[in-house]
């Protein structure tokens, strides 16, 4: 079994820093295409066997660190009865938003799918696995707003004209993302992170008021090591630092050694290159990871990763080449 990743979790790791990469699963990679062009991706995330075997792409193909359950965000509606889709060239689509007006159920019993995939995938990965929910403000963005938006709008004039309802919302996804953490973590997911892919559309008041709270609940649920990603994340570092995780995994806004210094080293810093690197060229990689890598030299808790997820259309052979680059630099 290769560690490096629970080892930098723990803040343990004596040799070179694990990589895996955000949306490591996806369209870049040629192998992905051929699967997704058999099926609608709703099923896709829906079948076991198939979320086993894209799970494995890149574990197979780049041999990164760390794998993470293909599945998406948007998986937990299973467990709130709201039915979600994928429409072609515009994302993820809820077909009849959340208003104040509806009632949310949970729903048990929904997850066998990926009980299976993390039972078969556990048998097979010689890496950690990872299980993953979204936030419950990022997700409780898209059942507002029905799907993705540039600005919130629907979602923070809700939140601003009625926090107690809003909130009501947000408790109900938090309990709804509890259960569904809970059957991965049952199932034998070795860590987890949540995305709050939207945060960095509040300001630091409301970050405090809707994220941090629903965020803390959820991670003191969590009996295995736990990362938290946030668009926004560094300039949200500190306030992170106050929950109950092991690392925070950090966009590409500032230098990480930077935050670093701002944050205590009993947690573990996660990150952070500029997915665009990628569509640079080698020498670009090359000289975008070497002052990073420097940096964090030695550095026990330290997890090479991107900033954000890879853009689907970036060139395969430069996410191999950045892979390879990383796990074996002389450091
Ligand atoms: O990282 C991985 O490889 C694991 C799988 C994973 C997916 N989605 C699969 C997926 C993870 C961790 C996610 C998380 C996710 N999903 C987030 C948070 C991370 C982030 O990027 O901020 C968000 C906001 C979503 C919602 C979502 N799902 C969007 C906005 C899209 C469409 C945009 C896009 O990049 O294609 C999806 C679809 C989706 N989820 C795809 C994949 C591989 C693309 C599928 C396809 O079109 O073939």
């Amino acid at each position: 079994m290769n560690s490096l990743l629970l080892d930098a979790l723990a803040q343990k790791n004596g040799s070179r820093p694990p990589v895996w990469l955000m949306r490591q699963a996806g369209r870049y990679m040629p192998s992905y295409q051929t699967i997704r062009k058999k099926l609608p991706l709703l099923e896709m995330f829906h079948d076991p066997d198939v979320m086993t075997e894209v799970t494995l792409l890149p574990i197979r193909e780049l041999q990164t660190d760390a794998a993470i359950l293909f599945a998406d965000i948007l998986s937990v509606l299973d467990g709130l009865s709201i039915a979600w889709d994928f429409v072609e060239g515009q994302g993820p689509v809820i077909p009849h938003p959340v208003t104040e007006k509806t009632t949310l159920t949970i729903q048990s019993g929904v997850y066998g799918h990926t009980q299976k995939a993390i039972t078969a995938l556990k048998r097979e990965l010689k890496v950690p696995l990872l299980g993953f929910a979204g936030a419950p403000f990022t997700v409780a963005s898209y059942l507002i707003e029905g799907g993705s938006s540039k600005d919130l709008r629907k979602t923070k004039t809700w939140a601003a004209q009625n926090s107690t309802t809003f909130h009501a919302l947000l408790e109900k996804i938090t309990e709804a993302t509890i259960a569904y953490l809970k059957v991965q973590i049952e199932s034998g997911v070795d860590a987890i992170q949540l995305f709050d892919s939207w945060a960095h559309q509040l300001s630091l008041q409301d970050f405090r008021t809707f994220c941090l709270p629903y965020l803390k609940k959820i991670l003191k649920t969590c009996p295995v090591p736990s990362l938290v990603f946030c668009r926004g994340s560094c300039f949200f570092a500190k306030d992170l630092a106050t929950l109950p995780l092991s690392g925070i995994s950090l966009d590409w806004s500032l230098p990480m050694e930077a935050v670093r210094k701002e944050i205590p080293s009993t947690l573990t810093l996660q990150g952070n290159l500029d997915p665009c690197i990628l569509f640079a060229g080698q020498d670009a990689i090359r000289r975008a990871c070497d002052p990073l890598l420097d940096s964090m030299k030695g550095d026990k808790g330290f997890i090479f990763n991107l900033g954000h997820g890879i853009l689907p259309q970036t060139p395969y052979e430069n996410v191999k080449f950045l892979v390879d680059y990383v796990q074996s630099r002389k450091t």
